[in-house]
């Protein structure tokens, strides 16, 4: 494949609110890399979920780079918040058969996520009420937020013999916090139950390579070869980009490769964005094109998938309700969250938020996901800019949340049938609208999905 990236890392970002494909599209790029080209991960933690489907069997990556059936090296970098635990049974999920240690290594930068953050991001979120995030509960803010008061724990620090009582002593810290602000006691034997598995992933962390990243990119840069660096989250979920406060914890935005890693911002290079052929939301927050507006909000919200089959067996995609329309995305997408569970909010692609999260990565590629997930609706909208107080403005507002925002819809046909069964030879409508997202985009769509399998990929330009 091309990556006009020579010796400069190719970030592959989300250009929306996450879960866009990055897994697949990653794992297909990795499909074509050598074993001298490297893979990472310079953010976020397990909130993360990457689903890939392999020799058809579904994998879900949180921690691990969506590379491990390739043959690239593998890298989690210092940006990142990992939880040992979380890790190691992510590592033990991969089949046996598969030879993925020896090519994964991690930052001694790397924030370690203890089983206290996870308890501190649930109960502290719970308190919230109505003004809650909607976070993974994976222990992602609580974690971070350690980095930034100057007291986490790194990789680098399971090294040395203070490790342990470090360890207790931020442990206790927590404990303490959970007891006085949220009258949360941890009991004596959970205390044990969560020590031990933390422990135990610590032991795993430490069987790794333990290398700088800016090292291992220098390796790689220096045998001539290349680095891809994979996002997690989307760009309108990164901490100061994003619709904060509805945000992750980390800069989720190409500039967040060079922090991340340690590396100059000189050597990262054109991002690949990722965009679902719709929109998609999990966890709170302003959704202008949400199919359904507040009533799919709170149906999301509070609804598990087997409560929606019973209420909506076969939802219409030409439904004149709207938030039928949105059950039928969501549906036919297959879109409930990876990490927990959660149904997630659907509505129309945001040309305006797209726009915005293309300009902010310097995208000047882009992998189109999901786009057989439209199979069946004969009319596609797209907004193409938003009405505030009777106004039509094309770029969205610094908070979203603090307008009145009616979206401007264009509308497209549909294709007759399975996109899937046209083969590589897309349907004329299904290019009407690929050709005018990257007009009006400005990108070069390089991939369109048509399937979740990973040989469900049309390509582009190649
Ligand atoms: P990520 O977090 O960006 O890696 O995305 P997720 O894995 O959370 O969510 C994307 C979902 O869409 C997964 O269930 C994928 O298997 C699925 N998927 C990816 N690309 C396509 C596609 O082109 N078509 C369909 N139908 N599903 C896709
Ligand atoms: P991938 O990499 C979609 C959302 C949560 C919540 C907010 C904060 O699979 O695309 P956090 O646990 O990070 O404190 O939650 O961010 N969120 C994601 N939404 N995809 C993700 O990752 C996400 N990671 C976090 O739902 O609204
Ligand atoms: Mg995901």
């Amino acid at each position: 494949m091309k990556i006009n990236n020579k010796y400069k890392v190719t970030p592959i970002i989300g250009l929306q609110w996450g879960d866009e494909g990055k897994g697949k599209g990653v794992a297909r790029i990795a499909s074509t890399l050598s074993k001298n080209d490297l893979i990472v991960r310079f953010q976020g933690g397990n909130n993360a979920g990457h689903t890939i489907y392999h020799k058809s069997k579904c994998y879900v990556f949180h921690l691990i780079p969506s590379a491990v059936f390739g043959k690239a090296l593998m890298h989690m970098g210092a940006g990142m918040v990992v939880d040992p635990a979380a890790l190691l049974r992510e590592a033990k999920a991969i089949p046996k058969s598969v030879s993925f240690l020896k090519r994964l290594s991690i930052s001694p930068h790397t924030v370690l996520t203890m089983p206290t953050h996870l308890i501190l991001d649930s109960i502290s979120e719970k308190n919230k009420g109505s003004k809650k995030i909607g976070s993974t509960g994976k222990g992602i803010s609580p974690a971070y937020s350690d980095l930034t008061a100057r007291k986490a724990l790194r990789v680098g620090d399971i090294f040395y013999n203070d490790f342990e009582e470090k360890y207790v002593a931020l442990r206790e810290e927590h404990r303490k916090v959970l007891c006085e602000q949220f009258d949360y006691e941890i009991s004596k034997r959970e205390v044990k139950e969560f020590d031990k598995k933390f422990f135990s992933g610590v032991r795993f962390v430490k069987s790794l390579r333990v290398v700088e990243s800016a090292k291992i990119v220098e390796e790689v840069f220096g045998r001539k070869h290349k680095v891809i660096a994979e996002g997690a989250q989307g760009t309108l979920l990164d901490i100061r980009f994003g619709h904060y406060p509805y945000v992750t914890s980390s800069h989720t935005i190409a500039s967040g490769v060079g922090t991340g890693l340690g590396i100059p911002p000189v050597l990262v290079g054109e991002t690949i964005g990722v965009l679902k052929a719709y929109t998609t939301k999990v966890g709170e927050g302003p959704f202008p094109t949400e199919l359904g507006g507040k009533k799919s909000a709170i149906w999301c919200r509070d609804k598990k998938l087997i409560d929606e089959k019973i209420f909506y067996a076969n939802p219409n995609p030409n439904s004149k309700n709207e938030f039928e329309q949105g059950v039928a995305l969501r549906r036919a997408g297959s879109e409930i969250g990876a990490t927990t569970g959660r149904l997630r909010r659907t509505g129309w692609l945001d040309i305006p938020l797209v726009k915005y999260a293309i300009d902010i990565n310097n995208s000047t590629k882009a992998i189109l996901t999901k786009l057989d997930v439209l199979d069946g609706f004969k009319e596609i909208k797209v907004c193409v800019a938003y009405k505030i107080n009777g106004k039509v403005v094309h770029e969205i507002p610094f908070n979203l949340s603090r307008v009145n925002i009616k979206p401007v819809y264009k509308s497209f046909l549909g294709w007759k049938g399975k996109l899937h069964s046209y083969g590589k030879k897309l349907p004329k409508q299904a290019l009407d609208y690929i050709k005018y997202l990257e007009k009006t985009l400005g990108v070069q769509i390089i991939y369109v999905g048509n399937g979740p399998e990973e040989h469900h990929v049309v390509e582009r330009f190649w």
